[in-house]
């Protein structure tokens, strides 16, 4: 073959096979990029923005939500009330059906409300499915009308209040150790403030909350239920709870003394709360307690005061859900 023909194939050759790269090269890269728009399609962000959600809206529900409640928000028409529940401060992922449900049937409510609601199971009637509480939280044990104790439950290092702190006969009012260590710094605070602190009603066994019940419940069950807990259902049976005045104060005028204010700036300091605040009513069920102190230690106390929440909301979200 003559040499410049041979050339000419060979430029040939190569041009064909230049031009099968080029278009290989083209097919694959459209096939790929058909692949990849394909599998981005069925990303819970394309069907969330298909949705009508935007960036940050689909960023935020992406963040809270798990794929089984994304799904259920793809299933609905685009909503802002699932927006503004995630945006809620207490907002648990866990309960959105029971926020829905709930705001379905009293939209009358705000948002917050109903979080609040749900989150303490005020949004079901008292002791309807009551819940054994986990003891194993110690001193952040919930027991209030949806939270109970086993009658036999008896708190672990019970002590004797010295009668230097305490109304009634030596051996007659106990709380836990750790409950009196910090019960000493607050009297020591609050005496060194000008108050003088004494307890008058400490741990109480499930047979005396009953007797204490019971005498309530002579003028009704729902007078009753306001002020007393019913058998099982008393922070008292914790050893973590007791009620105290100042002295020469009684249930009657104790809110209106300085050691009531005292106690309500500086008791969370020393691990104390105000267990039944005037203003939460709503969601302790219990009508207001001066007197009713419970121990939670420093850092829940603190939280509860500073954010001016109860501890059945403190309990639901961080000792419950986030611990
Ligand atoms: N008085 C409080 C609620 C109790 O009986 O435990
Ligand atoms: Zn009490």
């Amino acid at each position: 073959m003559p040499k410049l023909k041979l050339k000419k194939n060979i430029q040939k050759i190569l041009g064909i096979i230049v031009v099968v790269f080029l278009l290989g090269s083209i097919g694959l890269f459209s096939y790929l990029k058909i692949s990849k728009q394909k599998a981005y399609e069925q990303t819970y962000e394309y069907k969330l923005l298909s949705k009508g959600y935007n960036n940050d809206e689909v960023k935020l529900l992406q963040s809270k939500f798990k794929n089984e409640q994304l799904d259920y928000i793809l299933s609905q028409e685009k909503n802002d009330t699932y927006l503004n529940l995630v945006k809620e401060k207490y907002f648990i992922y866990d309960k959105f059906y029971d926020y829905l449900n709930y705001y379905s049937n009293n939209n009358n409510l705000s948002l917050t409300e109903v979080i609040t609601k749900v989150n303490t199971n005020t949004s079901r009637d008292y002791y309807e499915e009551p819940i054994k509480t986990d003891i194993s939280k110690k001193e952040l044990m919930l027991v209030n009308k949806y939270y109970y104790l086993d009658e036999n439950y008896e708190p672990e290092n019970l002590v004797t209040i010295p009668l230097t702190y305490a109304y009634g006969e030596l051996g007659s009012q106990k709380i836990t150790e750790n409950t009196y260590n910090a019960f000493l710094n607050l009297w020591n605070a609050a005496k060194e403030a000008g108050y003088t602190l004494v307890i008058n009603s400490s741990y109480r066994d499930y047979k005396k909350q009953e007797e204490i019940y019971n005498e309530y419940k002579k003028q009704g069950t729902d007078y009753a239920d306001k002020y007393a807990a019913r058998a099982g259902y008393s922070e008292h049976q914790t050893g973590y709870a007791f009620d105290m005045f100042a002295i020469g104060t009684n249930s009657k005028n104790f809110h209106e003394s300085n050691t009531y204010q005292w106690l309500l700036d500086n008791a969370y300091k020393y691990g104390f709360i105000l267990r039944y605040p005037e203003d939460k009513v709503n969601i302790t069920g219990y009508s207001f307690e001066s007197w009713h102190y419970r121990y939670v230690g420093v850092d829940a106390a603190t939280y509860i005061h500073d954010n001016n929440i109860t501890f059945d909301e403190y309990y639901v979200y961080f000792v419950e859900t986030h611990s």
